[in-house]
């Protein structure tokens, strides 16, 4: 079996906007547990996904939809980009759980968690990130 990659929290995913640095870290330890689940047991594997995925991606929508009313709101510049970016990891998430729902493609637990991880860690670090100074600006200049 591939290593599972915990990610530990780390300071340099913080964004100090406590909302969404706590939202981030949720989605962290989603990820984490889902990965503890890739035992190797074909049959427990499949269960974990059947009945914690959407869990996991609603709450991942649920997210991104609060980043994106406050980009929204502050009238952040990069606004669409970091939108778009959001709409496309959510496609291609979308397009593989239609593929198994059609039995296209099999359940495959531990792969589909690290195309997640790898995807949020690197979202959060550059997009995410990329959004603070801003918001930090537009909160001095308009209150909260
Ligand atoms: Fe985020
Ligand atoms: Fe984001």
């Amino acid at each position: 079996m591939e290593p599972k990659e915990y990610t530990a929290w780390d300071p340099k995913y913080l964004l100090n906007i406590k909302k969404l640095d706590n939202e981030h870290k949720e989605i962290i330890n989603f990820i984490n547990d889902a990965l503890k689940h890739c035992n190797g047991n074909r049959e427990e594997e499949i269960k974990y996904f059947n009945t914690r995925i959407q869990i996991i991606l609603k709450y991942i929508a649920k997210h991104f939809s609060a980043e994106e009313e406050m980009m929204e709101k502050t009238n952040f510049p990069h606004y669409e980009e970091h939108k778009a970016e959001h709409g496309k990891i959510f496609i291609s998430v979308v397009k593989i759980m239609t593929e198994i729902e059609m039995g296209k493609r099999e359940i495959d637990l531990l792969g589909f968690m690290q195309y997640i991880r790898k995807w949020c860690l690197e979202h959060i670090l550059t997009h995410d990130k990329g959004g603070v100074e801003y918001f930090k600006k537009w909160e001095e200049q308009n209150g909260k």
